[in-house]
């Protein structure tokens, strides 16, 4: 898979883009394999040596000693060897082969899912991503087949994404005004992408679809709906199937979620309906008269049950630990930062589960925004958000709760690999360490977050440790 620089269409209207893609393509090409079969990707750095944005050089990880470009790939959400998970700091630069490159191994040893793989470069992640670096890889389980779930054209990954594009039609990433110092907290663009395209249309036919719809964007949140109201079912979230179809008419989706969702278009042949968020229109689907001919058979039924999802019992947990999620603010009550636990991505690590054991993470969420974080490796469930007076933990470091814990709701109960953690929530989630020992990161999936100290290694202690 080359990493390189190309161009893509991104509106009719519009002068063509410049990205930095994997593959070629912005989303790249969607890898598909079968869970257990397992997959061995080359990725290789061919991109040019300058960057296409500003590099922040006081950020750590990114000082001006260190190459300009340079790359390193993520499978987010699969069970990897952390030898080919992409550690933030594993980055190549481009050159000559095979020095340019990173052979990783994915066994793919875990449930079907909607996984994607993504830069994850130290100090600079959100800007290749951002210039275009990521893709969806779907797991598959031929067990599944019996749901009779749609499949081939009427199964579709769709990733959703903002940009700020000039009229020229080129990326824009935004600066601070602090000299030398070009980070900023957040970035929001006014052009929502579709697979790469601004405003697109889809044409479908009166039946059922199956979309995988991922949130691609550095930090913008979805609330996803269709314009004329119209109910449809989720059905899986980050980690596969959920253990029902779950009636919907919007969904919120953080960067990094990915909610699989049935719409049956059959009572709305002939119109057009658009996906939004908020005031945003997404893309448009026009429903045909009828079914196309070849398989114009009623709209399959939506399968009452999917894929058991076993609760995992509180009382397995072997450990609890209380992780904070901070904001440094500068004199002036500008933010500088996040931090996990208040504790910069180059401490010693300090989380170091065991191999096979599961342990409960509650996050305790100090900060006026909600953060989704995301752990590698594992795949965790839900425990519940618990509102907490923040003024009196940071003062006293006293957890004093304002109401009841609120379980997850049904599309929120399966298996996930990012949790939204709201503020002034403490958010529990449940992890079982399965998989394999070695050091990974967890982090806040909005990348200027991550980018800037949001980030944090653990490390998998192997069995009897
Ligand atoms: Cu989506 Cu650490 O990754
Ligand atoms: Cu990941
Ligand atoms: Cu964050």
């Amino acid at each position: 898979m080359p990493i390189r620089e190309t161009t893509v269409k991104v509106h009719r209207d519009l002068p063509p883009t410049r990205m930095w893609t994997i593959g070629g393509s912005f989303p790249g090409p969607t890898l598909q394999t079968d869970i257990a079969k397992g997959m061995i990707v080359e990725w290789e750095n061919r991109l040019p040596s300058r960057h296409i944005f500003s590099i922040d050089h006081a950020l750590h990880g990114a000082e001006k000693s260190l190459p300009e470009v340079r790359a390193v790939v993520h499978l987010h959400g699969g069970r990897t060897p952390a030898a080919s998970d992409g550690y933030p700091e594993d980055w190549v630069v481009p050159g000559k082969s095979p020095s340019n490159s990173q052979t990783c191994y994915y066994p793919s040893l875990q449930h079907a899912a909607t996984l994607f793989y993504h830069d994850h470069t130290m100090g600079i992640n959100r800007l290749n991503t951002y210039a275009g670096m990521i893709g969806f890889c779907i797991l598959r389980d031929p067990r599944e087949d019996s749901l009779a779930l749609p499949t081939g054209e009427y199964n579709i990954p769709l990733l959703i994404c903002d940009r700020m594009l000039r009229t020229d039609g080129q990326l824009d990433y935004p600066v601070s005004e602090k000299p030398g110092e070009v980070w900023v907290p957040e970035v929001f663009g006014d052009a929502i992408l579709a697979n790469g395209k601004l405003l697109p249309y889809l044409d479908v036919e009166p039946t059922l679809y199956r979309f995988r719809v991922m949130n691609g964007a550095n930090g913008r949140f979805f609330r996803f709906s269709l314009s004329n109201k119209a109910g449809f079912h989720q059905i899986g979230s980050d980690q596969g199937l959920l253990s029902a179809p779950v009636p919907v008419k919007r969904i919120v989706m953080a960067p990094a979620e990915r909610a699989d969702i049935l719409i049956d278009f059959s009572s709305m042949a002939g119109q057009s309906v658009q996906l939004i968020s908020d005031s945003f229109t997404i893309m448009q689907f026009r429903i045909a008269q009828s079914p196309s001919p070849a398989t114009s058979k009623p709209a399959p039924a939506i399968p009452a049950t999917l894929h058991k999802v076993e609760r995992i019992a509180e009382s397995t947990a072997v450990r609890t630990r209380r992780l904070t999620l901070d904001e440094v603010m500068d004199p002036v009550q500008r933010s500088m930062g996040m931090l996990l636990n208040n504790t910069p991505w180059h401490a010693p690590i300090t989380e170091k589960p065991v191999l096979n054991s599961i342990e409960i993470w509650e996050l305790v969420n100090l900060t006026d925004d909600s953060h989704p974080i995301h752990l590698h490796l594992v795949r965790f469930q839900i425990l519940d958000r618990r509102p907490f007076d923040t003024f009196e933990y940071q003062s006293k470091g006293i957890l004093h709760f304002f109401g009841l814990a609120q379980p997850p709701a049904p599309e929120e109960s399966g298996w996930k690999d990012t949790v939204r953690a709201d503020p002034a929530m403490v958010t529990r989630i449940i992890i079982p360490f399965q998989g394999y020992p070695g050091r990974y990161v967890w982090h806040c999936h909005i990348l200027e977050h991550e980018d800037n100290e949001m980030m944090r290694p653990f490390e998998v202690l192997p069995l009897g440790s």
